[in-house]
């Protein structure tokens, strides 16, 4: 008898211990360093987070391939980085198998079948916005849960309740939050107590300091509910139930059969060359792949490594790419299965030539000369990216989002995890004619079941057919040019991917006529171009770019210096 209960303590001893992060993983959550670039032998990620990172390479240590990495991933940052990793959000995922097969998953959020064309516009049909990105009814229905059911269906080699267990394990122990993290909680404090219904981890009395440990015990919860029900542990039953309840109670208009018929899709990736390179990227619903495309494709055209990093010549000509390939998103871009979406002639080497006739070296041409619709572009910038490879050649870029920082700040009342405001990306006032007269952004108008045109743009080169860089970055409408610009950094200026990631950027985007710059851009260079006559805006850092090269036996792992951005790997 004694024997027994000595036997069920140590039983009892041993599976408590089997629960304790510590002792099961290779990292401490209380203790972690953040590593900016690490050249790894076999394996990488790089992520938002060096948490989430180091989950991927448990992942991946333990045999699991890129995409059951990805997956540990992105629900790792669901837990560690609520401003941006997420449940309640949706995104893409560019996957390059060691069979040299190339596929891409959408799980992009939906409008609610409640939603309608004007659900933005005030009585005088000007569009409101705090009605699109704060509150309930800017979400859109969730993808991601979706999204990863299906990337482990197709690619995954290891069991999904071994994927998700990294993520339950720092929602129910914990784990030491950044600085930067503490930050953010705070300055969003009254907004979590405004929108959300009910109390929530991320609201304390005192001020969040770093270090101190974030306990999310609903968001584990809902996590265990996955686990054990896959996808149908989110879309329907208490999951579900509960996010129905918070609408209710905030007035917004995701319904049970919202979140039952969600389905994430598998689409054709956007595959080009570009000189001895292969790109594949993202296709609609969103812009980011079909515009790398039709920029990468004009640029093939002039001698821009001749002309040499951030001179005034590669600079000029890259912002009146990006000016022209702006305005063709504006008019064209919508969700390709609502809308007819002209992606042939948009990509079209005749076309592209043609829309760089009236470009003139060293001076600037007009955003109100370029013809194109009323400018809607994406104003949110928190999303965000990761990229991965392991030993077998697989490799996933990966960019998911809410939107917003900590999306539209509503915390589902009793499953833990925050909603996005996702319907900011729609048009919330298309067909107004702009002062050429041209409707614009029809095709991104809201109707109920569409998803809202993306800027996102992860991305995978291939150089012989194998895998040389996998890259991608948050950043809202900069996202694109971002991506455009690190490419061109490496591929065509010879610099490393920890230089063209880290050097300060620029952004054209048609409409307003600026060049919007980091604030370390070279003071030099912006006086030469104000003399061709472009004008300049300073803004805050651009994008959070993570990017694995793959040279001859290592990968070059590069997390941006914008953000607590960490790589691991082995
Ligand atoms: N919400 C940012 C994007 O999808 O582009």
């Amino acid at each position: 008898m004694r024997n027994t209960f000595y036997i069920l303590l140590l039983l009892l001893l041993f599976s408590c211990g089997s629960n304790t992060q510590n002792k099961e993983t290779a990292y401490d959550p209380y203790d972690y360093q953040i590593i900016k670039q690490h050249n790894f032998r076999k394996a990488a990620v790089s992520s938002a987070h060096p948490l989430a990172s180091l989950v991927g390479k448990e992942i991946l240590a333990k045999g699991g391939n890129a995409i059951d990495a990805a997956i540990a991933v992105q629900y790792a940052l669901a837990v560690v980085y609520p401003n941006a990793g997420n449940i309640g959000g949706g995104g893409f995922m560019v996957v390059h198998t060691k069979d040299g097969e190339s596929a891409t998953i959408d799980f992009r959020e939906k409008a609610p079948a409640a939603a309608f064309r004007d659900m933005y516009l005030d009585s005088e049909g000007n569009p409101i916005d705090t009605k699109s990105r704060d509150g309930h009814l800017a979400a859109g229905v969730p993808g991601t849960v979706k999204g990863m059911e299906l990337a482990h269906e197709m690619f995954g080699s290891l069991d999904f309740k071994e994927l998700i267990q990294p993520a339950i394990d720092l929602a129910e122990h914990g784990f030491a939050i950044t600085a930067r993290e503490a930050r953010g909680l705070n300055r969003n404090k009254k907004d979590f107590q405004k929108y959300s219904t009910e109390p929530s981890a991320f609201v304390k009395e005192s001020k969040w300091e770093e270090q101190d440990t974030l306990l999310q015990s609903d968001l584990a919860s809902t996590l265990r509910r996955i686990q054990d029900q896959g996808a149908k542990g989110f879309y329907e039953g208490e999951t579900a139930d509960l996010i129905v309840q918070e609408m209710e109670r905030g007035g917004g208009i995701i319904s049970l059969e919202d979140l039952k018929s969600y389905e994430a899709v598998v689409r054709d990736p956007v595959v080009f060359d570009y000189k001895d390179y292969q790109i594949i990227s993202m296709g609609l619903p969103s812009s980011g792949g079909i515009l790398l495309q039709q920029m990468l494709r004009q640029l093939e055209e002039y001698p821009i490594s001749e002309y040499g990093f951030q001179s005034k010549e590669s600079v000029q000509l890259m912002v009146e790419i990006e000016r022209r390939a702006y305005a063709d998103r504006a008019l064209y871009l919508g969700d390709a299965d609502f809308v007819d979406v002209p992606v042939e002639a948009l990509t079209n080497k005749e076309y592209l030539l043609s829309r760089m006739e009236d470009f003139t070296p060293l001076k600037a041409s007009k955003s109100e000369d370029i013809e194109a619709g009323e400018v809607l572009l994406p104003t949110k910038e928190e999303t965000t990216h990761f990229s991965i490879a392991d030993e077998l050649g697989n490799v996933v870029s990966l960019t998911t989002t809410i939107n917003g920082a900590y999306g539209n700040r509503v915390v589902v009342g009793g499953a833990g995890f925050l909603l996005n405001n996702e319907m900011d990306d729609f048009s919330a006032k298309p067909g107004s004619p702009n002062k050429f007269g041209l409707l614009g952004a029809e095709a991104n108008a809201i109707e109920p079941g569409k998803r809202m045109l993306s800027a996102m743009t992860p991305t995978v080169v291939l150089k012989d057919g194998k895998p040389l860089m996998v890259v991608g970055t948050p950043g809202g409408s900069t996202i694109i040019t971002s991506v455009f610009q690190t490419l061109v950094n490496v591929l065509e200026f010879g610099l490393s991917p920890a230089e063209a990631v880290n050097s300060p950027k620029f952004h054209h985007q048609w409409k307003p006529d600026v060049i919007y710059v980091e604030k370390d851009y070279p003071k030099t260079l912006i006086a030469e171009l104000e003399e061709m006559g472009y004008e300049f805006k300073e803004r805050i850092p651009i994008g959070r770019t993570e990017v694995l090269m793959l040279e001859e036996g290592y990968i070059n792992a590069v997390a941006d210096k914008r953000g607590d951005d960490g790589v691991a790997g082995y």
